[in-house]
C-alpha cells in the first residue's frame, strides 16, 4: 500500500518536473524573447513622457500589462497601423510578424516569467526631447490656454520666423510642448508675399474657419506634423530636401484636447538644414487630392466620395500617403490611372481619426505627366458610428471635426525647379458641382 503511494507520489511529481521542463524550454521569458520587440515595436509610444499611458521598458512596467498586450497584438490593435497589407510597401511599416505575436502571447499564457537579465539586450536609449539634432527651433511665441472641458477647434498660429536665405530642410520634428493635451498638429511653410492669414497676430491663435484665417495658400508647404508617435520625418528620399523661401513664415495648426484640468502648451519644431543643395525637391501636397464637392446623405453607412488631381509635371516620384478625413471615415483608397490605361492601388487601408498615420512608400512610384490620382474614400454616416457628432444631417466638406473632408497629404519629390502650383491640377471628380451625394466611382461612370 505504503509502496504503490510512493510509486504514485514520485510518478506525480516526475510529470509536474517534467511539465515544467517542458514549459520553460517553451515559455519565452521577457529578458530573452520580449524585451526586443517590445524596444524595436512599441518603446518609440510605450515610454515616460510620450503619450501611450503605461511604459514598456522594464519588467516591472510591462508584466501587468502582460494579458492586455495579448489582447491588443491579437485583436490589431496595437501597434497602430491601419494599412491593408495587399498593397503597396512601407518603410515605416509598424506591423508584428507571426513570430513576434507568437511570442507575446506565449509569454503572456506561459506566466510571464522575467527570465535571465543576462540575456535582456541594452536598454534602449532616448534623448530627451529632440530626435534629430536640430539647426534651427521655432517655437510658439506664447502658451496655448487648453480649457478644462469641451471639444476644441482647431488653432493657427503664425509664428515669425527668420529665414534670411532660401533654405533646405532635410528633416523637421514638432514637439508637443504639453502631449497631454496635444491631439495632433502641423507646421506649415507660409512663403512671403502669401495672402494667407495676412491679417492675423502673429502668435496669437485663430480658430480654423475664422475671419483671420482667410486668404489663399498659394505656395504653402506642409514643412512638419505630429502625431502620437510619428517621431522626426525626413525629407531626403533619393537627395531630396523641402524648401522654405527666404523670408517665410511657420503657421502651427494644432487640435488640442481637453483633459479635465486647465492646461498650457507652448510646441515647437526643430529643423536640420541641407549641408548642400539637394538635387530634388521634397514637397508635400497641400491637401490634394480633395472632395471640396463632397456630400454623404445623412444615416448613409457607406457613402463613397472620389476625388482626383492630375500630374502636371515630368518626372515626379510619390514618396508617401497620409489620408486626412474626420470623424465619419471608414477607410481610404489611392489609385493611380496612368496614361498608358494601366491602373494600380498604391494604398488602402482603414481611417482613423486618432492616429491619422502617414505611410512612407518603401519604393518612390514614378508618376508620368499626365497620370491621375484618384482617392476614393467612405464614410460611415449613421447612429451606428459611435463617433458619429449628428447622423441626422447630409454633410458637405469643412474645417470642423462635425464636417468632413476627403483630403490626402502625398510626399513627392520632383526637380528642385518645378512650380509647385503646377504639380498637381484637381480633375475628374473633384471638378463636378455638388450633388446629394458622392463624387462617386458610379456617377464617374467607372
Ligand atoms: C504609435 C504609438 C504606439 C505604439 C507604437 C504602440 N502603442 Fe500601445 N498604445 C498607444 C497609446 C496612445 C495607447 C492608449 C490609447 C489607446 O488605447 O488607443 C496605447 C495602448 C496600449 C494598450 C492598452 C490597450 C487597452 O485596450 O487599454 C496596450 C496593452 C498596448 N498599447 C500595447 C502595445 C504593444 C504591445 C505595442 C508594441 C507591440 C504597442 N502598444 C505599440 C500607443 C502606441
Amino acid at each position: 500500500m505504503q509502496a504503490a503511494m510512493k510509486t504514485r507520489n514520485s510518478i506525480f511529481i516526475s510529470c509536474f518536473l517534467l511539465g515544467a521542463a517542458a514549459l520553460n524550454a517553451a515559455t519565452p521569458t521577457f529578458d530573452k524573447d520580449v524585451l526586443p520587440i517590445l524596444q524595436k515595436r512599441c518603446q518609440d509610444c510605450h515610454r515616460p513622457g510620450e503619450l501611450a499611458p503605461m511604459s514598456l521598458l522594464t519588467y516591472t512596467d510591462a508584466r501587468p500589462w502582460a494579458k492586455a498586450m495579448k489582447t491588443a497584438v491579437l485583436t490589431d490593435k496595437m501597434p497602430p497601423w491601419f494599412a491593408d497589407p495587399n498593397y503597396g510597401h512601407f518603410a515605416n511599416d509598424r506591423t508584428l510578424s507571426k513570430a513576434e505575436i507568437d511570442t507575446l502571447v506565449a509569454w503572456a499564457d506561459g506566466g510571464a516569467p522575467e527570465g535571465n537579465p543576462k540575456d535582456a539586450p541594452p536598454p534602449r536609449t532616448f534623448q530627451d526631447g529632440w530626435n534629430i539634432k536640430p539647426d534651427m527651433i521655432i517655437e510658439m511665441p506664447a502658451d496655448f490656454h487648453v480649457p478644462a472641458k469641451g471639444t476644441i477647434n482647431y488653432q493657427n498660429i503664425l509664428v515669425k520666423a527668420h529665414f534670411d536665405q532660401d533654405t533646405w530642410v532635410v528633416a523637421a520634428e514638432m514637439r508637443a510642448g504639453n502631449p497631454k493635451v496635444v491631439h495632433h498638429m502641423r507646421a506649415n511653410v507660409r512663403p512671403p508675399g502669401s495672402t494667407w492669414m495676412k491679417n492675423a497676430i502673429p502668435g496669437q491663435a485663430y480658430e480654423e474657419g475664422s475671419e483671420a484665417m482667410a486668404g489663399a495658400k498659394e505656395g504653402a508647404d506642409l514643412l512638419g506634423k505630429y502625431n502620437p508617435g510619428l517621431g522626426a520625418q525626413t525629407f531626403d528620399v533619393g537627395d531630396s530636401a523641402k524648401f522654405i523661401p527666404k523670408g517665410s513664415d511657420i503657421v502651427f495648426n494644432i487640435h488640442y484636447t481637453a483633459v479635465g484640468t486647465p492646461q498650457t502648451d507652448r510646441s515647437k519644431v526643430g529643423l536640420v538644414f541641407a549641408k548642400h543643395p539637394p538635387k530634388q525637391r521634397y514637397w508635400m501636397s497641400p491637401g490634394t487630392p480633395a472632395a471640396f464637392n463632397l456630400a454623404i446623405p445623412a444615416g448613409d453607412s457607406n457613402a463613397e466620395v472620389v476625388s482626383e488631381v492630375t500630374v502636371g509635371v515630368e518626372g515626379a516620384k510619390l514618396v508617401y500617403i497620409q489620408p486626412h478625413m474626420h470623424l465619419r471615415g471608414k477607410d481610404y483608397e489611392l489609385r493611380l490611372l496612368y496614361p498608358s490605361g494601366e491602373s494600380e492601388t498604391v494604398f488602402k487601408g482603414k481611417w482613423n481619426f486618432d492616429w491619422q498615420v502617414g505611410y512612407q512608400l518603401a519604393k518612390p512610384i514614378l508618376l508620368p505627366k499626365g497620370t491621375r490620382i484618384r482617392a476614393i474614400a467612405h464614410y460611415d454616416n449613421s447612429a451606428n458610428n459611435k463617433y458619429n457628432p449628428d447622423p441626422t444631417k447630409t454633410i458637405w466638406w469643412g474645417d470642423q471635426n462635425w464636417d468632413e473632408m476627403q483630403s490626402g497629404f502625398l510626399g513627392l519629390v520632383f526637380d528642385v525647379n518645378t512650380d509647385v502650383d503646377k504639380v498637381l491640377i484637381p480633375s475628374g471628380p473633384s471638378l463636378l458641382p455638388r450633388a446629394a451625394f458622392g463624387p462617386t466611382l458610379a456617377t464617374l461612370g467607372k
